[in-house]
């Protein structure tokens, strides 16, 4: 396997900088939902789950967390497809409870819009997004996102839940992939 250092361009956010946001989101969200008895996480697997286990532990009310999986990224690719198929759904009903999504990063919103779709055909009480990331300048579909992290530039990322072809999602903080050394190292691997 090779080093990230290989292939980091620059460290985008760094740790300290991570954990300083997702404290603030986490306050927010306590202020904006102080009053809710059914406040229910939905982590959209896998990028985000690092996200949404440092961002429940920031939120100070009670709160129950659901997974879903859905595919649009395939391995290597870096564009998405516009078709979102669901591999693993939610184990409860979601009808008049609070849904507060939770999100890596929002690119062209396909992914998001129709897990939204999905989910609100349910009948929620109140459906919102949390993403840790928002790629602004590539969305192709308006998604109204209450919460964002940090909006970033265009620029392909990796590290605290996000993968490069599967991997480095442990990183503790969120670099930004080098892609001329990136694919040069690659093939490398596979020897
Ligand atoms: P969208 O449907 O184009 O909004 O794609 C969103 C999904 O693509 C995210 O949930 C990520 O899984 C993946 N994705 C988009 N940009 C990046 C990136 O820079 N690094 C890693 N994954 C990304
Ligand atoms: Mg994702």
């Amino acid at each position: 396997m090779i080093n990230y250092e290989e292939f980091l361009f620059e460290i985008l956010i760094p740790e300290e900088k991570l954990k300083k946001r997702v404290l603030e989101l986490g306050e927010q969200i306590t202020q904006d939902y102080g009053g809710s008895s059914s406040l229910v996480l939905i982590c959209i697997l896998r990028g985000g789950v690092v996200f949404l286990t440092d961002l429940m532990r920031a939120i100070d009310i009670p709160l129950a967390i659901e997974f879903m999986a859905v595919e649009s990224y395939g391995t290597g690719l870096r564009e998405s497809s516009g078709q979102v198929r669901i591999s693993h759904d939610l184990r409860t009903d979601i009808h008049n409870r609070d849904v507060l999504l939770v999100e890596d990063i929002i690119d062209s919103g396909q992914t998001l819009s129709s897990v939204l779709e999905l989910l609100s055909a349910r009948k929620p009480k109140s459906l919102e997004v949390v993403t840790l990331l928002d790629k602004y300048d590539r969305r192709e579909i308006p998604v109204n996102v209450k919460y964002v992290g940090f909006p970033i530039e265009n620029k392909f990322v990796f590290g605290y839940g996000l993968d490069l072809d599967d991997l480095y999602r442990n990183l503790p903080f969120v670099g930004v992939v080098d892609e001329e050394k990136y694919k040069l190292l690659k093939p490398k691997q596979k020897e």
